[in-house]
């Protein structure tokens, strides 16, 4: 089903994908540029925004790339520029970027603390802060937030991450409360278990390569299905999210974890 966000622009931020393969932002810029909507696909790594960029034209579809920090205000102000002088609107806001970050509070430095923070969350403060105005303006526009089952779900020491992702749900929760008169919403997809490059990039950060294939065979144990989801798992959430068809759902923190939310010995999203 095709034409589902037809005439839509969609700011796509952390469009690219930090390894070969598609992570959730890529999945999901091109799963929205799929169901027709013109796609700002912005990341930190320009390359990694224009391969997304080049597999979504491949695909007859229309994109355009930028790089940008989005963690930095005036970064995000000129990104929003950029994509208003590319497409003259944005109607859906999609904050995928999130890097791990793992440590309990005693090993976490505050320097990890602040980054983690400012990277994950600081971030969607910045550009729905910048976006809000627009979507008032225009009469309406929804925001799609990526969060994580580790929100919820106190799993391994990552406090950090876990304390970011709490805090992207109450962001989510408060600008949805705020603005729902004014036809803006705001929801979050919380993945659980996911094969993506982000997963083997965490575990390669730790010097864990070795241990690779024992982790994720692990995390398809974890899991309710008995299988990792995918990076379009969580795309097609979020189109649907972004998408009209959910009009009257606003403040939504839409697991994507097979149930794994409901399991006690549920694992490591
Ligand atoms: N993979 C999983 O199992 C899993 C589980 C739960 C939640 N998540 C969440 O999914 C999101 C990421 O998924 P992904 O697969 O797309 O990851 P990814 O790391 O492949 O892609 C994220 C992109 O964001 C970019 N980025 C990083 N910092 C940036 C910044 N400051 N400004 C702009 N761009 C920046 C990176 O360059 C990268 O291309 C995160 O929010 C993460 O917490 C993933």
């Amino acid at each position: 089903m095709a034409g589902r966000l037809r005439d839509k622009v969609a700011l796509v931020c952390g469009a690219g994908s930090i390894g070969p393969g598609w992570g959730n932002g890529k999945a999901t810029a091109a799963a929205f540029a799929r169901e027709g909507a013109k796609v700002f696909a912005v990341d930190l790594n320009q390359d990694a925004a224009e391969e997304t960029v080049e597999i979504i034209r491949g695909e007859g579809n229309e994109a355009r790339a930028h790089a940008a920090n989005v963690s930095d205000e005036g970064a995000v102000a000129v990104m929003v520029a950029a994509c208003q002088a590319a497409y003259g609107r944005v109607d859906i806001l999609h904050n995928n970027v999130g890097i791990s970050g793992r440590g309990g509070p005693i090993e976490t430095t505050l320097a990890q603390w602040e980054r983690v923070l400012r990277i994950n969350v600081t971030s969607m403060f910045l550009t729905c802060q910048a976006v809000l105005p627009l979507f008032l303006e225009q009469g309406g526009g929804a925001i799609v937030n990526v969060s994580s089952l580790s929100a919820v779900k106190a799993i391994r020491p990552e406090l950090a991450y876990a304390t970011s992702k709490g805090a992207v749900n109450a962001l989510t929760i408060n600008i949805a409360m705020e603005f729902a008169g004014r036809n803006i919403r705001c929801n979050a997809v919380v993945p659980g278990l996911m094969n993506t490059p982000m997963v083997a990039n965490a575990l390669k950060d730790l010097g864990d390569a070795g241990g690779m294939a024992a982790v994720m065979a692990s995390r398809d144990v974890m899991s309710p299905t008995g299988t990792m989801g995918e990076s379009w798992d969580v795309a097609n959430a979020a189109v649907f999210l972004a998408s009209d068809e959910a009009k009257y759902i606003n403040g939504m923190l839409l697991h994507v974890d097979a149930g794994l939310q409901h399991n006690i010995t549920a694992g490591n999203g």
